[in-house]
């Protein structure tokens, strides 16, 4: 059976979802690996360290493909160049691809969205979004760090002490605490907020202060956090003001599963912010955290300069490459079988759970059952 390594095409995309050191280990299941020209070049991987991996270079990979592994969804017409039965695994945010499942069911593709992945704990080693988020957090302290005109840490000197800047992070998840670790590893005095109660903990074995605010927890379901009220989102906004006024550095990382970035910083709160200081949204290309905070782009508020994050894990290709490769050998290893002579062969078992959570087509249908209702309701049909 062979297995097809996409080059990417959309959105700038830099990364690639097959890595050369991890090559060994879907041969080893007993797949043949074809990796499309160039497909890691934007990660600064040759097509000859795929050959010297084991895989082959073919520009037809897909279509002869079993199993086809990319980062961004496939676009429309590398779908209908699949067979049929072929499974994909990608990135696939469903309530935004309705055509795009559409088409895979018609085509009678088996698609898995990584993003549907259960986050239970057997399915650590897949978690494509948490390993995806660490790179993001930090690269967002590393960001901030530099566009900072001044040091991060503590400095005592011959010539004076230079003291530590102050960063505030908003939204402890996986990314907000990774930007924390970070902060903390160049010396910041870090403080942050959550609206999960867990996430005070967690933010305190960090070593940053928790900030905590005289307002209710909220919590979801699976441990994510639930939406705001309007009521609640002014009350945070009012109460988190001081702690933003005072920071030197702003990094904001939250999000609310399926919805729209709360909005948590009002340009407002930017124009308190001293000369010089900088702001880093990560959550800008789903709505943004900060107002005025652009996708891809610096731009000026007040006397802050405030990145809106685009596309962030990809601004760090080769780890992010690296660590979304290993999510999908370890899904594609759960869902093999390999026989004595060492063949591999595509047997996902759809009562695991694991499985069922992340596939959103299979046998000319959708099995999303929210996706199936948006498609059945006539958006995209
Ligand atoms: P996320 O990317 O959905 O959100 C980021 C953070 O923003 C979350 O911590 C959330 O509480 C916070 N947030 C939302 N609204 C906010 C607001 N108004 N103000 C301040 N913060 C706000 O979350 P992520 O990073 O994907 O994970 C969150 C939680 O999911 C984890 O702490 C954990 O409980 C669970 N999780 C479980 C995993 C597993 O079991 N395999 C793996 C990763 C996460």
């Amino acid at each position: 059976m062979r297995i097809a390594v996409v080059k990417e095409t959309r959105d700038a995309e830099s990364r690639v979802a097959m890595v050369p050191e991890l090559v060994g280990k879907l041969t080893g299941l007993g797949y043949e690996v074809v990796v499309e020209p160039d497909a890691g070049k934007h990660a600064l991987i040759a097509d000859d360290e795929y050959l010297e991996a084991g895989a082959t270079i073919d520009a037809e990979a897909i279509t002869s493909a079993d199993v086809v592994l990319s980062v961004q969804p496939l676009p429309p017409d590398s779908v209908r160049r699949l067979r049929q039965g072929t499974a994909t695994f990608s990135f696939l945010p469903v309530n935004q691809e309705l055509a795009l499942i559409a088409d895979l069911r018609d085509v009678g593709v088996t698609s898995f969205a990584m993003e549907l992945v259960p986050r239970i704990s057997r399915a650590q080693s897949m978690d494509a979004l948490s390993s995806q988020a660490l790179v993001s957090g930090y690269r967002c302290a590393i960001v901030a760090a530099g566009m900072l005109r001044r040091f991060f840490p503590l400095n005592m000197t011959a010539a004076g002490t230079v003291q530590p800047a102050e960063v505030v992070v908003l939204g402890a998840g996986v990314a907000g605490l990774q930007a924390i670790a970070t902060s903390k590893r160049l010396g910041a005095v870090v403080k942050a907020y959550d609206v999960r109660a867990a996430a005070a903990e967690e933010i305190r074995s960090m070593g940053a202060k928790a900030i905590e605010l005289e307002l209710e927890t909220l919590e979801g379901a699976g441990g994510y956090a639930r939406e705001m009220t309007e009521d609640r989102a002014a009350r945070q906004m009012e109460l988190l003001t001081p702690y933003i006024a005072a920071a030197d550095a702003l990094i904001t990382t939250a999000a609310v599963p399926g919805r729209q970035a709360p909005r948590l910083v009002t340009a407002a709160m930017v124009e308190q912010m001293k000369p010089g200081s900088v702001v880093v949204d990560l959550a800008a290309e789903t709505g943004g955290n900060v107002e005025g905070a652009l996708p891809g782009e610096v731009v000026r508020i007040g006397n802050a300069q405030v990145w809106g994050g685009k596309n962030v894990p990809s601004q760090m290709p080769g780890p992010a490459s690296k660590l979304y490769a290993q999510n999908l050998v370890n899904i594609v290893t759960l869902m093999t079988t390999t026989d004595e002579d060492g063949v591999g062969r595509f047997t996902p078992d759809f009562d695991d759970e694991i499985v069922a959570g992340s596939c959103v087509t299979h046998g000319g249908e959708v099995r999303h059952a929210a996706t199936r209702e948006a498609l059945e309701g006539g958006s995209a049909s």
